[in-house]
């Protein structure tokens, strides 16, 4: 696998592999991969004949009081993991690379709607500073096809909005969520954790479970699968932000009818925020 951190760089390597006729799969990432980053590799590996992964914490992406400074940075490991998951290309360009005139001003993407709701209303900006980040990516690399993972649905949700109202020429593929044996949705943030917190983690998983059997089962009263989450939550001590059903397609309200539905929560427990979704195809 090469590193570089020059966006001339990838574009070099990238025009070589497609005037070769090669497909080029790229896994957009921050870096301290784990399971759950490998496994979006290994479905890059059924979709194209050459791999890039980046490798760039986004600071338009985290607000004032979140934890960009602190987001666990951990290069050398990374590189040695998407060498051995058979990564070609690892791009890690730095703050000035991407933005060159500073983040705050740059030109932004935006998806209204999708943006400003669940994760977006809490995170206010985060879904600009994705869009705007994957938009800037996707021009780099040139990507045939890109991965990304269902855990973070609503993200996956405005990307594949984005690519589709900016006509960008990319196949989009979602990833299932990898877990640890307990139900625990795999991510970064899951360090921050205390050895308590982290027993208690996978309660999570399990709340969504039980709200997706009411679902299967039939029932549609949303508002009180909803109110049995957020309570279920808060009664072991996590301050959920949302617990909600929506439609899988577009993440609008539900209706009696409606026949793919998700449940999405996002809780805090002591410093981390955890995110997770079950979907339920009736
Ligand atoms: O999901 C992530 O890791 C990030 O939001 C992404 C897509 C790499 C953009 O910075």
């Amino acid at each position: 696998m090469e590193t570089v951190t020059t966006i001339a760089a990838v574009r070099e390597r990238v025009c070589r592999w497609h005037a070769e006729g090669r497909r080029v799969a790229f896994v957009p990432t921050m870096g301290n991969l784990h399971a759950g980053h490998v496994s979006l590799i290994e479905t890059a590996r059924r979709h194209g004949e050459r791999f890039v992964a980046s490798i760039f914490v986004n600071p338009m992406q985290f607000g004032p009081n979140e934890d960009f400074a602190h987001y666990p940075r951990t290069p050398a490991q990374d590189a040695r993991m998407l060498a051995e998951a058979g990564c070609d290309l690892m791009f890690m360009p730095d703050v000035l690379e991407i933005y060159p005139n500073g983040s705050q001003r740059a030109t932004r993407v935006e998806v209204p709607g999708l943006s400003d709701i669940l994760c977006g209303e809490f995170r206010p900006g985060h879904f600009e500073g994705v869009a705007t980040v994957v938009a800037k990516l996707f021009h780099i690399v040139d990507p045939d096809v890109a991965v990304f993972g269902e855990k973070d649905f609503q993200q996956l949700t405005i990307i594949r909005r984005m690519v589709a109202d900016l006509c960008m020429p990319v196949t989009l593929v979602g990833a299932p969520t990898v877990r640890e044996p307990d139900g625990l949705a795999m991510s970064s943030r899951n360090q921050y954790l205390t050895d308590e917190e982290r027993r208690k983690a996978p309660l999570i998983h399990r709340t969504l479970h039980a709200a997706a059997d009411r679902l299967r089962a039939g029932e549609r009263d949303f508002a009180d699968i909803e109110r049995a989450g957020t309570q279920a939550l808060e009664r072991a001590g996590f301050r959920p932000d949302y617990f909600a059903v929506r439609r899988a397609d577009d993440l609008g309200s539900p209706g009696a009818d409606t026949r793919h539905l998700v449940v999405l929560t996002a809780a805090r427990l002591g410093r981390a925020r955890l995110i997770d979704n079950l979907r339920i195809n009736g």
